[in-house]
């Protein structure tokens, strides 16, 4: 039976899961040659259940990774991570870009087959992926062939549908940027080692070399209007607002096409043009098509957005927003796809305060960070003081600050606090708010209770901004103000004070007050311990779920729904010894400071 004769409904539940790939080699057979238009996308089939899918820039595999990549894939991981805590379904891709006149000028450089060099520097950003806990579902190599057959598909219907033509091209062009300069931005510098003069971009200061070939070129000029189009229905499209309308202000000052191909005496290392073998694809175009390929693009009608397409988010740094804001939508469009919905584009760390760059060897190494002060204390410190507006400049004594602060003073102390003393029970006190017999009176009491009913809402506000800082800097707040509200308690100093009876009837003579009142203390701040551990998941994942542990969270009750006051009452006896030093075993005294 001819699929294509069955009602599309039917045809969808037939289709597998993930979208059937092309397999075929890239020219196209009778029945590519006619469907192009049948592969793109057709939102009346959305049968299946699209997922939440974030992603990362795919890295260039120049040089070994650094802080900057790791604040990438650290502020992805935490909106892929907080939309499984809100139970919903997601897809991260991250990756690696091997393509190119950048990585085959290295490889020559070290005298390596470019494959084998990319294999090598690709391993590293994996490790990086695997050490940093990057909850990713794609690793995506522009060098493996599901990609390169994507690339070539994607051009091929660029091409019939009349986007592509062939012709001089003249111009800037620099091998560290990938891209070409127009004349205007172009300067003439001096290199303070050698003295030598060379052209450089005005914006990165990089060389730029001229060059004159025939190559393939991409109509973007016909996409100006469609694009500014675009962002005037979707102004959140780039955040930070602000480089939102850098975006506008370039696109309404003129598109010129783009030169998409090069010619293979310059650039053999990569995807090769269909058709015309004496031609590469530019590595741009190449590149930004991974975020399709592993959400299963050419996708088999119907199954556009099982893999995730269009992309929730797409984060990037950015330094790479003309790329994404403008050359991707305007690629997708000439295609009939639907642009990512959001691209979040942040800033930059520096050292010194010059930008963290491969390029320039002005670097911290991720991997050494990670050894000197954990896994999830450099996460935090990076979505805690990373910029998205602004760069911030990177520094041990900055991160030992946080530490102590943060995760020592604030985390580490309140559940010490709490968890360590043997004159209550964080367990006595969760069945005391369970059968009622909780004091809730009181300012402070009241003040507390009314900052967690609100907490995790207002989390989810900022990070449906996609402000991940902001919303970390709720979290601490929340702990900073429940360390002060357990300090004016002072559940310790009741114990050993007599019994101050307030007046009323509503305590018989042999309730003992203080003991209420300790209570009502220590149920209100683990109720704390508890929401914050669980909004902190998706930030610091194995401190969060220690923390969980301590005060006995069951595994299946840290949803964003549980992180409500009073929506547990069935911890409170510690899943790990707490005796012994839990402060201590959370947030232990960094390695001596250099
Ligand atoms: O641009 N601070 O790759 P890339 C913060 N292959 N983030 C930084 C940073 C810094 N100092 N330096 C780099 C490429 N990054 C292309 C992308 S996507 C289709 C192709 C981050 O390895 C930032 O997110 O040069 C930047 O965009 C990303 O690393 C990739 O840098
Ligand atoms: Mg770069």
């Amino acid at each position: 039976m001819n699929i294509r004769s069955l009602p599309t409904t039917l045809r969808g539940q037939l289709r597998p899961r993930v979208a059937t790939r092309w397999k075929g080699p890239w020219i196209c057979n009778s029945c590519r040659m006619q469907s192009p238009s049948k592969a793109s996308f057709s939102s009346s089939r959305r049968v299946l259940e699209k997922p939440y899918y974030v992603t990362s820039p795919i890295f260039y595999v120049n040089a070994a990774p650094h802080v900057g990549h790791l604040y990438t894939m650290v502020l992805t991981d935490i909106l892929k991570r907080w939309q499984v805590l809100r139970g919903k379904k997601a897809i991260l891709c991250t990756g690696t870009d091997e393509h190119g006149m950048k990585i085959q000028q290295a490889a020559a450089k070290a005298k390596i087959p470019p494959k084998e060099f990319c294999d090598a520097t690709s391993q590293t950003f994996l490790n990086l992926a695997e050490r940093v806990n990057l909850s990713y579902d794609h690793f995506v190599r522009t060098t493996d062939e599901d990609h390169k057959e994507a690339v070539q598909y994607f051009w091929f219907v660029l091409k019939t549908k009349g986007y592509i033509y062939e012709s001089k091209h003249e111009g800037w062009y620099c091998v560290s940027d990938e891209t070409y300069y127009p004349e205007s931005t172009i300067e003439k510098r001096v290199d303070p080692v050698t003295g030598q003069t060379f052209m450089a971009s005005q914006e990165t200061g990089k060389e730029v070399e001229w060059s004159s070939e025939s190559n393939y070129h991409f109509r973007l000029s016909a996409f100006k209007d469609r694009l500014l189009e675009f962002y005037k229905e979707n102004p959140e499209f780039v955040v930070p607002a602000t480089r939102m309308s850098d975006v506008v202000n370039q696109v309404s000052a003129g598109l010129e096409d783009l030169s998409i191909s090069r010619p293979i005496e310059r650039l053999s290392w990569g995807v090769r043009v269909p058709d015309d073998s004496s031609q590469t694809i530019y590595v741009w175009l190449d590149a930004l098509i991974n975020y399709i390929t592993k959400a299963g693009y050419p996708w088999a009608p119907g199954s556009e957005t099982v893999g995730g397409w269009p992309a929730d988010v797409q984060v990037i740094g950015k330094d790479i927003v003309r790329f994404h804001c403008i050359y991707w939508p305007a690629f997708l469009l000439a295609l009939d796809i639907p642009p990512p919905k959001q691209i979040l584009a942040h800033a930059h760390w520096t050292l010194g305060n010059q930008k963290m760059a491969k390029s320039t060897g002005n670097v911290v190494n991720p991997i050494f960070a990670m050894d000197r002060f954990g896994v999830d204390v450099m996460r935090y410190y990076l979505a805690h003081d990373g910029g998205i507006k602004n760069d911030s400049d990177y520094g041990n004594h900055l991160i030992v600050e946080r530490y102590k602060k943060g995760l020592q003073g604030g985390i580490g102390n309140l559940v010490s606090r709490i968890t360590r003393p043997k004159i209550w029970s964080v367990r006595k006190a969760v069945e005391a708010a369970r059968d009622g017999t909780l004091l809730r009176e009181g300012p402070w009491p009241q003040k507390q209770a009314a900052m967690l009913r609100d907490l995790a809402r207002l989390v989810n506000l900022k990070m449906e901004q996609l402000d991940s800082g902001a919303a970390l800097q709720l979290i601490m707040d929340a702990v900073y103000e429940t360390n002060k509200f357990l300090q004016y308690s002072a559940p310790w100093q009741l114990a050993k004070t007599q019994d101050m009876r307030p007046a009323g009837p509503t305590f018989p003579e042999e309730v003992d007050m203080n003991q209420l009142r300790i209570e009502r203390t220590v149920y209100h701040s683990s109720e704390a311990i508890r929401i914050v551990g669980i909004l902190l998941q998706p930030f610091m994942p194995t401190k969060a779920a220690q923390l969980l542990d301590m005060v006995g969270v069951d595994e299946s009750r840290r949803t964003f729904e549980d992180a409500q006051l009073d929506a547990d009452f069935t911890y409170g006896i510690p899943k790990v010894p707490v005796g012994g030093g839990p402060f201590d075993s959370l947030f232990p005294p960094l390695p001596v400071e250099k």
